[in-house]
């Protein structure tokens, strides 16, 4: 016999509940995470709500406006930024912005200021929208610091909490903080993100490799052989190839599923595509912390010192077997 009531855990983790509970395990902390974290909580569900409806609010189609990367900005990639920045703002807990939409950084006035300097992508994945593919947003809140008199990102390591969201089949949010990753599903009939996926870990190898091969001619030969060899494996099965083209789905899939994401250097590109700060970082964040490895090919992402806020890097990650295989070709050559 079931009853109205037997569908809804009446003490279910939210993420706020979470973050609550986290926040009280340190003696030093004031909140300002938190309030920080449903800011951007606030942002997803609003970015997620637009994502569902965007056919019908005709939020569909080309803005009009061109990035700094020179790509068409999609309307619904302008209605994120400015709800990440906005809410961001509101919040009094950051001092600097980092978006990929904006040239420049977001100074926040002083009388609004807080101690984090947040980086994201408002919309990852955007040649995706129109065809009702998967797509997210990412983001990396880092530590206040000082460079050259000015505030800036040291590296990856300053990073304090990093996350994305998903809008895929369902709208999840995934957060690592305090070097763990869990996962956050939404749940519309009460409006709250609930904890649906626990202290997640990268499976140590898996069956899958990402990557875009329609590049293959452009790839170095370490890419090339290593790619090979997940096709015509000497034993064994070969792997099976996924490739969404939206960062969040494919590195979500390979947090669950186990197995590599790769966006390396080609020739056309040389650093990648991949943005250091808003992509490659926070994903390089949560990866370490279930377990995985993310690499440029050569050191850890998040060891990587930046120079430019826009800067790209190749990407390597996934399961650690398997990363580090295609790192160990890497110094053998
Ligand atoms: P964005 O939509 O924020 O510009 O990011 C797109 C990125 C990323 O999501 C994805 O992994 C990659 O572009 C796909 O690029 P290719 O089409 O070159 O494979
Ligand atoms: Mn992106
Ligand atoms: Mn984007």
């Amino acid at each position: 016999m079931s009853s109205v009531g037997d569908a809804i855990d009446t003490n279910c983790m939210t993420l706020t509940r979470f973050m609550l509970t986290e926040q009280r395990k340190r003696d030093d902390a004031t909140g300002e995470l938190t309030t920080l974290l449903n800011a951007i909580c606030t942002s997803v569900k609003a970015v997620g709500s637009a994502v569902r409806r965007a056919g019908i609010a005709k939020l569909y189609g080309i803005a009009g406006n061109t990035n700094v990367q020179g790509e068409d900005q999609k309307k619904l990639d302008v209605l994120a930024n400015d709800l990440f920045i906005n809410m961001l703002r509101s919040s009094y807990t950051t001092c600097l912005l980092i978006s990929e939409e904006n040239d420049t950084v977001v100074e926040i006035e002083p009388e609004k200021a807080g101690k984090y300097v947040v980086a994201f992508d408002p919309l990852d994945g955007s040649s995706n929208i129109d065809c009702l593919v998967s797509i997210g947003s990412i983001f990396a809140i880092y530590r206040k610091e000082e460079i050259n008199g000015k505030i800036g990102v040291k590296s990856g390591r300053s990073i304090v909490a990093a996350g994305y969201s998903l809008y895929g089949s369902a709208t999840a949010i995934v957060l690592s903080i305090d070097g763990s990753v869990n996962e956050f599903t939404y749940d519309p009939t009460i409006g709250e993100f609930i904890l649906t996926d626990p202290n997640m870990r990268v499976p140590q190898k898996g069956k899958i490799y990402s990557i875009n091969e329609g590049y293959e001619s452009q790839w170095d030969d370490v890419v090339k052989e290593y790619v090979r060899s997940k096709k015509y494996p000497k034993s064994g099965k070969p792997y099976s190839a996924r490739y969404v083209g939206s960062m969040v789905a494919d590195v979500h899939r390979t947090i669950k599923y186990g197995g590599v994401f790769l966006y390396p250097a080609t020739s056309d590109a040389k650093s990648g595509k991949l943005r250091l700060l808003y992509e490659g970082n926070p994903m390089a964040h949560i990866i370490e912390a279930a377990g995985g490895v993310a690499s440029n090919g050569k050191i850890p992402i998040l060891d990587i010192e930046p120079k430019q806020i826009h800067e790209r890097t190749p990407v390597f990650l996934g399961s650690k077997d398997d990363v580090n295989e295609i790192l160990d070709a890497y110094k053998k050559k």
